[in-house]
C-alpha cells in the first residue's frame, strides 16, 4: 500500500474539531478500593459530558479490577455520551459487546500484571485472528479502533484489518516530555505525526491517549488527523483539587486553543499571509 511520505506538504484545510473522550476506569478504581458504590463513574461520567467531553471511555478488563459489567450495563442505559468500551480481544468480551452494542469499541492488549495498558496491540502478528473480530463488531454496527503504537507496519496491519479507527499510544511520548527529554519527545511527537498521516492516507480515522496532561496534550492535538483523544488518569487525579468538572472543561480549553491555531496558520497560510 501506497504510504504518504513525512515531508510532503499537509493539508491542513478545515482540520475537523477534535473530540474528547474521558476514561472513567480511575473513578471505578476507587469506588472498589473500599467497595460499596462511590464514588460512582456513571455519576462522573454525567460531570464529564456536562463539562464538554464528547465520549465516554471504560475499559471492561478481564480481572473486572475497575470497571464492572453492571457500570458498563448503566453507562448503556443512561445514554450520556457515545460509549467506547476499551476491551481485550477475547471471545468474553466479543459477546459482551455484541450484546451491550457500545457506539465504539478500542481493542487493547491486556497483561493481568500490568497496572495499565503498557504498549499497543501487536495487529501485524495478529491479522488472522484480528480480521474475523473486527468484522463481527463492525457488521453489529459498532466502531472499532485498535490501540497501537505509532509504527507503519502496525498502522499498514491495521487497514489491513478493516478496522475504522487507530488509537495512537502516546505514553513513550507523553513519559519523554515529563522528563524534559526534549529530543526523545520531539522524535516521538514526529512519529505520531507521521503516523497520523499514514493512517489518514489509508483511510483510517486517528485517536490518541494514554499520559496526556495539560502540559503534553497540545502538540498532539495539533496534528490535524488526529480526531479523538482519550484521557483518564491525569483528569481524575486533577479532579481531586479542582473537581471534575472544572479539570475536563480546562482540558477541552487546552486542546481547542491548540486546534485553533491550527486552524488560524491554515487559514493565514491559504491567504498568502
Ligand atoms: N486510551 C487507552 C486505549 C487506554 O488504555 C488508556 C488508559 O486506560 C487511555 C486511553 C487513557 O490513558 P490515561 O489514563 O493515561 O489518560
Amino acid at each position: 500500500m501506497t504510504v504518504r511520505a513525512s515531508a510532503e506538504p499537509r493539508h491542513l484545510k478545515g482540520a475537523p474539531p477534535i473530540r474528547l473522550g474521558i476514561n472513567i476506569d480511575h473513578v471505578a478504581t476507587l469506588r472498589n478500593a473500599r467497595g460499596g458504590r462511590n464514588p460512582d463513574p456513571v455519576r462522573a461520567a454525567k460531570l464529564a459530558v456536562e463539562a464538554g467531553a464528547d465520549n465516554i471511555t471504560a475499559h471492561l478488563r478481564e480481572d473486572r479490577r475497575h470497571i464492572t459489567d453492571e457500570d458498563i450495563a448503566r453507562l448503556t442505559t443512561v445514554k450520556l455520551a457515545p460509549l467506547n468500551l476499551e476491551m481485550a480481544v477475547t471471545e468474553e468480551m466479543l459477546s459482551i459487546a455484541l450484546r451491550v452494542k457500545p457506539h465504539a469499541t478500542c481493542l487493547v492488549p491486556e497483561r493481568r500484571q500490568e497496572i495499565t495498558t503498557e504498549g499497543g496491540l501487536d495487529v501485524a502478528g495478529q491479522i488472522e485472528t484480528l480480521t474475523p473480530f473486527v468484522a463481527k463488531l463492525r457488521r453489529a454496527g459498532i466502531q472499532v479502533a485498535l490501540f497501537i503504537d505509532p509504527e507503519p507496519e502496525q498502522i499498514e496491519a491495521s487497514a489491513k484489518v478493516r478496522t475504522d479507527a487507530i488509537e495512537f499510544h502516546t505514553g513513550t511520548y507523553c513519559l519523554a516530555a515529563t522528563k524534559g527529554d526534549r529530543r526523545r519527545s520531539d522524535r516521538e511527537l514526529k512519529r505520531l505525526a507521521d503516523g497520523a498521516c499514514q493512517a489518514a492516507g489509508l483511510g483510517l480515522e486517528v485517536h490518541a491517549g494514554h499520559g496526556l496532561d495539560y502540559d503534553n496534550v497540545g502538540p498532539v492535538a495539533s496534528i490535524p488527523e488526529i480526531v479523538e483523544l482519550n484521557i483518564g488518569h491525569y483528569l481524575v487525579g486533577e479532579a481531586i483539587f479542582v473537581g471534575l468538572a472544572a479539570s475536563v472543561a480546562r482540558m477541552r480549553t487546552v486542546m481547542d486553543r491548540a486546534r485553533a491555531k491550527l486552524r488560524q496558520s491554515d487559514t493565514e497560510a491559504s491567504l498568502g499571509t
